[in-house]
């Protein structure tokens, strides 16, 4: 059991699953919904606490009625947040998702006016009670200062950058931590290679994208994920995989995947793994989670 903190976003997610994706302008029924909690760096944490870890969220509350529902989930998934800070002003960040139920896709509309975590609550944490500090890709000016402060207060414990949307200077991260992760957006759109099609099996975009980041930050294994084509990988060794997803009987919903793959990934470098089994381990719980709702019961 390792301990490791995590440091990003909480969300109200409000899921609508439809039978078929609609039209603009449409108007369609709901066949169900569901309020939960969401955001990437709580979802990857409520994952690792399944798995055995003991796991602390920093980040912002609202304190709002919606703000109850996270408290209560993190509760139940035994998330300790006692580093959290309190935002008087502004509402929970609430996502508004569509789930498709012919293919499991979500398609995501979210909503946010509440201040991001910040360096200066940052720094009261005692950065040495943890064996992994992992971050979400976002607010680029104060997680740079974060990622600068732990590699000088705790050179020793690892961190993990997971890099989703492109931001102004959000690349200047990469060289701050020992691990990266990639969605596939972030990388199309770095590649210009959004509007193109990257069939499922063909490398060049990833493999691409990630020597050349390997180039720029030599110290980190840089990996991304690639839906239903699995995830490609470098290590800092400079062994590149490419490792094929593990497809569920039935695709249910693909909320959250990249952020279960994330978990995957830190539980398999504590346990030692080599890349590629990491990498694997990674795939196999992110397949296991887009064959069921939600995140309960992910313990591999
Ligand atoms: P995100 O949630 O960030 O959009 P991806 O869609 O790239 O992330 O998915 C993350 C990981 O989840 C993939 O690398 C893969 O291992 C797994 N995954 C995603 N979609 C599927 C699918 N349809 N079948 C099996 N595994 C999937
Ligand atoms: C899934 C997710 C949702 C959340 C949204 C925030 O990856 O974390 O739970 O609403 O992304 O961007």
């Amino acid at each position: 059991m390792a301990k490791i903190l995590g440091v990003g976003i909480a969300t109200l997610d409000i899921i609508n699953t439809v039978e078929r994706f609609p039209e603009e302008d449409e108007e369609i029924r709901a066949i169900a919904q569901t309020r939960t909690r969401g955001g990437n760096v709580t979802n990857t944490l409520v994952v690792l606490s399944q798995l055995g870890h003991r796991v602390t969220w920093a980040g912002t509350l609202a304190q709002d009625e919606n703000s109850h529902l996270i408290r209560d989930d993190l509760e139940y998934y035994s998330v300790d947040i006692s580093p959290v800070q309190t935002i008087p002003l502004g509402q929970t960040p609430t996502s508004y998702v569509t789930l498709n139920q012919q293919n499991g896709s979500r398609t995501i509309v979210h909503y946010r006016d509440l201040d991001e975590y910040s360096f200066e609550s940052f720094k009261q944490i005692n950065l040495t009670d943890f064996d992994w500090l992992h971050f979400e890709g976002r607010n680029v000016d104060q997680t740079r200062l974060m990622l600068d402060y732990a590699r000088q207060k705790a050179p020793d414990i690892p961190r993990s950058v997971e890099i989703e949307k492109t931001r102004p200077d959000i690349g200047e991260l990469c060289g701050l931590a020992e691990l990266l992760l990639y969605s596939r957006s972030y990388v199309q759109g770095e590649t210009g290679a959004a509007e193109s099609s990257v069939s499922p099996g063909n490398d060049s975009n990833p493999m691409a994208f990630l020597e050349n980041r390997i180039h720029q930050a030599p110290a980190a294994d840089h990996v991304c994920t690639w839906g239903e084509d699995g995830a490609y990988g470098i290590s800092r060794s400079g062994s590149k995989t490419h490792v094929p997803a593990v497809k569920p009987a039935q695709v249910i919903d693909t909320l959250g995947a990249g952020d279960t793959f994330m978990a995957g990934l830190i539980y398999g470098k504590l346990a030692g793994m080599d890349f590629t089994d990491a990498l694997k381990t990674a795939c196999a719980l992110a397949g296991q989670k887009c064959g069921q709702q939600g995140f309960d019961g992910l313990t591999r």
